[in-house]
């Protein structure tokens, strides 16, 4: 803990009365959201944990992580333009 943005997302943990689903990246910033960051909210309370970036270029994240394996970052070239970059990213090649 310790930031002002952890204060108050404590904050808004305690006083939500349903399921907390957390994005632990926030507004895009110039990193990925990582499995430690949603762990540890985990710990702090959420319910839920969601992934922007890491999904959209790990199709099969809940696989990876479970399986500890190697993440693919999205491209940002392909943002906001056809599907190619949303629907193309392959599961991991065992
Ligand atoms: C391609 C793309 C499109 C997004 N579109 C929206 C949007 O329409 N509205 C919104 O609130 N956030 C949007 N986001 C931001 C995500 O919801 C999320 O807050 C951000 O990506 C941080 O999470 P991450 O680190 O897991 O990627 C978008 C992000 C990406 C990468």
């Amino acid at each position: 803990m310790g930031t002002a943005d952890d204060e108050v997302l404590m904050g808004l943990r305690k006083a939500w009365p349903t399921a907390f689903i957390f994005n632990p990246g926030g507004q895009i910033g110039p990193h990925e959201s990582t499995r430690e960051q949603g762990e540890r909210w985990l710990a702090n309370g959420a319910d839920l944990i969601s992934y922007g970036r890491a999904y959209l270029a790990n199709p099969d994240l809940v696989e990876r992580f479970r399986l500890d394996l190697p993440l693919v970052s999205t491209d940002r070239e392909t943002w906001f333009q056809t599907p190619h970059g949303y629907v193309d990213y392959p599961s991991y090649q065992h």
